[in-house]
């Protein structure tokens, strides 16, 4: 269902260099496939569209229902992988604007996802007045930043609901360990579950986004269904034949190149936040031992107006992606106005729909940008619905795993993130740390 094409390509990729790397793509899909590459325990998402837990979709739903019928407000706690699938979802399939929209499903606000006092005193007034309910996420249970936003929105809610508080508070972490586990179990919260072999930035499709997803009123049947039906497709093994495979080797022809920048652009506001979510998910996967493409996004024809200079005419560093859709979720027809009143000569431009006129927007600038000297790939999709959303989550999941193994990586650990975490507790002087925390003080002072 997603596609690459590579017709804008030809002044940057020779017509057999995809070829030539043939056997190193095909091998780093093998080894994805057969599951004996680098990092292999954490490849869980590999098979979850067509293999995860039925019971706990149930429950999922089950406990969205409920959050819709109880709560005019849910909170979402978590940082990196445990929240920013969710709100990429979200803000594509219900807008950049969904708070603000009318509609018959509560707000939803995500926190706990940085260290912001300002920001948090900000959501916690919105829950003045509200009933509302609360998504505590986190995998290891102890990260620093969801656990101190976790204490205060579960005091606001024993505060208001008190033993009923319970019922409006539910956890996604590990199946059986970890603080957070512990206290859920203790305290009688739902629980949903992180599994082992799915790392924090490939796990949307699990409960970790599924709650949240179900709970705005997206149809998490036809998102699974969307994933599913793009794995099959992405089973292909001819590298030349396989759109998944192209791009990954696309990205490794232009790393080696000098292209160390990869700025993924679409033209659509709702998708800002899926940026987000193809930032971490590339960002941490690739980028360590040195190596790695620097994943960026822009937002067109917005940020034409900001970047647009450099990625034009700047250091060639750069290669864009750009996410194109077939048509939007809902189009815009522009009418023809009396010629008295097309004072700002815009008529020229009516009598057809918004999107008629994105689409010369894509064009003339994928001309303006290869002729500079940027090279342009463009994955096209059909409209940004949950079906779609969902084959292209797997998509870019399976396009990073490949990319990884192209790349020499273990696309499926993070310790970098694992270092900052440990300096921080060193630092706020958590029990277990001192060691690390005399270094580290001894090399501030
Ligand atoms: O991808 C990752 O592993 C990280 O970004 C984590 O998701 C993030 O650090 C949050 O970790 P946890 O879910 O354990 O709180």
């Amino acid at each position: 269902m997603i596609k690459v094409d590579t017709r804008h390509l030809s002044r940057f990729v020779g017509g057999d260099e995809l070829k030539q790397i043939s056997h190193l793509t095909k091998a780093a899909h093998k080894s994805l496939l057969d599951g004996d590459g680098a990092g292999n325990d954490f490849l869980g998402w590999k098979d979850l569209p067509v293999n995860y837990d039925k019971d706990e979709f149930a429950r999922i739903k089950k406990a969205a229902d409920k959050i819709k019928s109880d709560s005019q407000v849910l909170f979402v706690i978590g940082i990196g992988g445990s929240y920013l699938g969710a709100r990429a979802v979200i803000e594509a399939l219900k807008s950049t604007l969904y708070n603000n929209l009318k509609k018959s499903t509560p707000e939803i606000y995500f926190v706990g996802n940085g260290i912001d006092a300002d920001y948090l005193n900000e959501v916690i007034s919105l829950a003045d007045g509200k009933d509302f309910s609360v998504n505590i996420i986190s995998k290891s249970g102890t990260t620093t930043e969801p656990a101190v936003a976790f204490r205060v929105f579960r005091e606001l809610a024993e505060k208001k609901y008190g033993a009923y508080a319970k019922s409006r508070i539910y956890a996604t972490t590990d199946k059986k360990r970890g603080t957070l586990k512990e206290l859920a179990d203790s305290e009688g919260w739902e629980t949903f579950v992180v599994p082992d072999d799915i790392g924090g930035r490939f796990s949307v499709l699990t409960a970790v986004g599924l709650l949240p997803i179900a709970a705005a009123g997206v149809d998490i049947e036809q998102l699974i269904k969307g994933a599913a039906d793009e794995r099959n497709d992405l089973l292909e093994t001819d590298p030349l034949k396989n759109n998944v495979l192209i791009y990954a080797a696309l990205r490794n022809i232009f790393f080696n190149k000098g292209f160390k920048n990869e700025l993924l652009v679409t033209y659509k506001n709702s998708f800002v936040q899926f940026g987000e979510w193809y930032k971490q998910l590339f960002g941490e996967s690739e980028g360590k031992d040195g190596k790695g493409i620097f994943p960026v996004t822009a937002t067109f024809s917005t940020d034409l107006h900001s970047l647009g200079q450099f990625i034009q005419d700047g250091a060639p560093i750069i290669f864009e992606t750009v996410l194109k859709f077939d048509a939007p979720l809902n189009d815009y027809y522009l009418k023809k106005l009396p010629p008295e009143q097309d004072g700002d000569g815009l008529n020229f431009l009516s009598e057809q729909n918004l999107s008629v006129v994105t689409e010369k927007a894509f064009l003339g600038t994928i001309i303006a940008h290869t002729d500079g000297g940027t090279p342009n790939i463009v994955i096209s999709a059909p409209k940004p619905d949950a079906y779609t959303l969902g084959a292209l989550i797997y998509f870019f999941e399976k396009a990073c795993a490949v990319s990884g193994y192209l790349l020499g990586v273990n696309p499926f650990d993070q310790p970098g993130v694992e270092s900052y975490k440990k300096n921080m507790f060193a630092l706020l002087g958590k029990k277990g740390y001192e060691d690390i925390r005399q270094k580290l003080e001894a090399q501030i002072n």
